[in-house]
């Protein structure tokens, strides 16, 4: 089996690199934005038609959220135009497509788990070029696999856990939001996910949702870091109104993982065990 993986340098592709490594009956390969540039729109069926995948794992977006609000363009070639491209590429040549996407594609309204087919409304630019993505996706026939996810962090990369040990190693006390909810998703669980998937042969097109198990805000994930850690810095909760970036984030980003956990038969660790495990590899 011929597996493609773009954003092979990110945190879920990197992830997904060093679990390949479990599967020598596959034949992976990585792409990065040199080799396989997702804004390079018109190039992707001829890229396609010469790698000749099976499978595309598509790990590579335009993840720069507050950006986006003002680089809309590039940020829809890359999560929507290409991804419609991959799609109709895959519908062609009876291959798969595992995309991943996110819960930025709801208002962050709701205060229940939101299943796969709660009412979409993006939140920002970046959520409206994810669900623009999705949607050309599944108007394409491909067969398809949609994993959204959210809060995703990794050993690789840039990102929440990252960034709190540093600001909790350099000052004594920080402010983290409190009034967001959701759950984090370990990118190496996500990509263990993937991985079962296309290799356990119950492959069910379809969307599905996955993060960590639990219901925390970013300030508990944060005193969740320092509590591991032992580090001695203050944490402060504060408002979403008190800290104001140029995107707008949701209230509520809580999964409901019900439907990918019955389909697959996973066993989905806790935000803070999985939690634990990337700060002993940190
Ligand atoms: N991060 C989150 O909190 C989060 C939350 C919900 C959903 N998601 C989704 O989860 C998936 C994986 O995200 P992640 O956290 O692993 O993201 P990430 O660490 O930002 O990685 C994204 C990858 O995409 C690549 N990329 C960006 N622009 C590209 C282009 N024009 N052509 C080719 N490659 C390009 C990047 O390349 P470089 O390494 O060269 O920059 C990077 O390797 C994405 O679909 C994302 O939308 C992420």
């Amino acid at each position: 089996m011929k597996i493609l993986i773009t954003g092979a340098n990110g945190q879920l592709g990197s992830e997904l690199k060093d679990l390949g490594r479990s599967y020598p009956q596959s034949n992976f390969i990585f792409t990065d934005r040199t080799e396989f540039p997702l804004d390079a729109v018109a190039g992707t069926f001829t890229r396609l038609d010469d790698i000749r995948p099976d499978i595309i794992i598509n790990a590579a977006a335009y993840t720069a959220v507050d950006v986006a609000e003002e680089e809309r363009e590039l940020a829809d070639k890359v999560n929507h135009l290409s991804v419609a491209q991959m799609a109709h590429w895959c519908e062609s040549n009876q291959a798969k497509l595992l995309h991943v996407s996110t819960d930025y594609v709801f208002d962050g309204e709701s205060d229940t788990p939101l299943p796969e087919d709660a009412p979409k409304s993006p939140i920002n630019v970046y959520g409206q070029t994810k669900h623009l993505g999705e949607e050309a996706i599944i108007r394409s026939g491909a067969d398809a696999i949609i994993i959204r996810t959210a809060w995703v962090y990794s050993a690789y990369g840039k990102n929440f856990v990252k960034t709190m040990l540093r600001l909790m190693d350099e000052r004594e006390e920080i402010a983290v939001v409190n009034d967001q909810i959701g759950s984090p998703t370990y990118a190496k669980d996500l990509a263990k996910a993937i991985l079962t998937i296309i290799h356990s042969g119950k492959w069910t097109n379809g969307i599905y949702h996955y993060s960590n198990e639990g219901r925390i805000s970013w300030y508990d994930f944060a005193i969740g870091i320092r509590e591991i850690t032992g580090f001695s810095c203050k944490v402060n909760g504060i408002s979403t109104e008190a800290y104001p970036m140029p995107a707008k984030r949701p209230k509520y980003s809580l999964l409901d993982k019900k439907k990918i956990k019955d389909t697959f038969g996973f066993h989905i660790p806790t935000w803070r065990k999985s939690l634990e495990e990337c700060l002993n590899k940190l």
